[in-house]
């Protein structure tokens, strides 16, 4: 079998039941582009989850729902306030930009988290029709560094962008990572903050492929079916992403692959932590482990384990657990340090 490793959880496979979901669903004919049976079913589950009043949108990838959300939302004059660490802003090789035509107003943070603090400078522009307007505050939950906001900090964020004529876009790529984190419902961490759009990622979470994009309030998602399918993002054969969604959402699925995978990054972090010269410098509080390991050993690290070098300046390293790591994954990995860094 292929050694699993640390480096992402998008490196991991599909999750069994996923697969089985997806052959049950390889029945037959049905109407493609969300007219199915199966994509109905699913669109309930989702309200059950995140709320009577949502909207829902099935696309292919994370980039294309954070994209795509966030055109739904603005205007080209306006700006999209986030981290420099953001999804939005480091990893999508400027689709925000080009998709929505905004400015990324990008600010530097130590733990990956958004502060209304940061955000308040920003604002002076507003009315003066020389300065993109500030929009849309854009945050991942969970952070890039795989922090976790709480329910209160995000409440903070949602009133703030509200008071201040803005709306509150969230990364949730790794979002049930984050609800397990707090103990919370999906509902508790997102609809009730006061959030208004959410991609809700399901790829890092066990799905092969497919993410959704929520309105929290109908009317911001009106034209989302024109914005979807101008973007590309409109899936033929949408009953087999509804269909993963469906088993990740029906019982606890998505819940069990969560805690896994964070309590797992809590074990290879409290391991690495004993081994001298290593340094956390993140809290773990999902499934991503950030660690200082000296430059020295990367290379002899990487001929076994491939893995990120997240910030060659301090040669800090990211470690991602996944649904399927295993303690003794971890076992093996630390030993493995134990016997290279020393
Ligand atoms: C925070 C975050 N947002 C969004 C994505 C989605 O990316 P993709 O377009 O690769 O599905 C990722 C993937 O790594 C991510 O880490």
């Amino acid at each position: 079998m292929t050694k699993r490793s640390f480096a992402s959880d998008n490196n991991a496979g599909i999750h069994p039941e996923m697969i089985e979901a997806i052959k049950a669903a390889n029945d037959g004919h049905v109407v493609g582009y969300g007219d199915d049976p199966i994509t109905e079913r699913t669109i309930k589950l989702f309200q059950k989850h995140f709320g009577d009043h949502v909207a829902v949108y099935f696309v292919f990838g994370g980039t294309g729902a954070n994209v795509l959300g966030l055109q739904a939302i603005t205007n080209s004059y306006q700006a999209i306030i986030c981290v420099e660490t953001a999804h939005v802003n480091f990893d999508e090789c400027g689709a925000p930009e080009k998709f929505t035509g905004c400015k990324l107003l990008a600010v530097s943070t130590p733990d990956g988290k958004l502060r209304v603090d940061q955000i308040k400078p920003l604002l002076h522009v507003t009315g003066v029709q020389h300065h993109v307007q500030p929009g849309v505050i854009s945050i991942s939950q969970v952070t890039e560094m795989g922090t976790v906001y709480t329910q209160k900090e995000l409440k903070t964020l949602a009133d703030f962008a509200h008071d201040s004529g803005m709306l509150l876009h969230v990364d949730g790529a790794r979002l049930a990572n984050a609800a397990v984190s707090l103990n919370a419902s999906l509902k508790e961490i997102t609809a009730d903050a006061g959030v208004d759009v959410l991609s809700f990622g399901g790829t890092k979470n066990g799905m092969m492929y497919g993410e959704a994009v929520i309105f929290f309030d109908k009317k911001l998602g009106a034209d989302f079916k024109f914005i979807r399918k101008q973007g590309m993002h409109l899936p033929s054969k949408m009953r087999f992403i509804s269909a993963q969604f469906e088993a990740l959402l029906s019982g606890d699925l998505w819940k069990r692959s969560a805690t896994h995978s964070n309590r797992m990054a809590r074990l290879l972090a409290s391991e690495l932590e004993k081994v001298p010269h290593i340094k956390l410098t993140q809290p773990v509080e999902s499934n991503g482990v950030f660690a200082i390991i000296p430059k020295e050993y990367i290379p002899e690290l990487q001929k076994s384990y491939f893995f990120y070098v997240w910030d060659e300046a301090i040669s800090e390293v990211r470690f991602m657990a996944s649904f399927d790591t295993t303690e003794d994954d971890i076992q093996e990995f630390v030993d493995l340090v134990r016997r290279i860094v020393k």
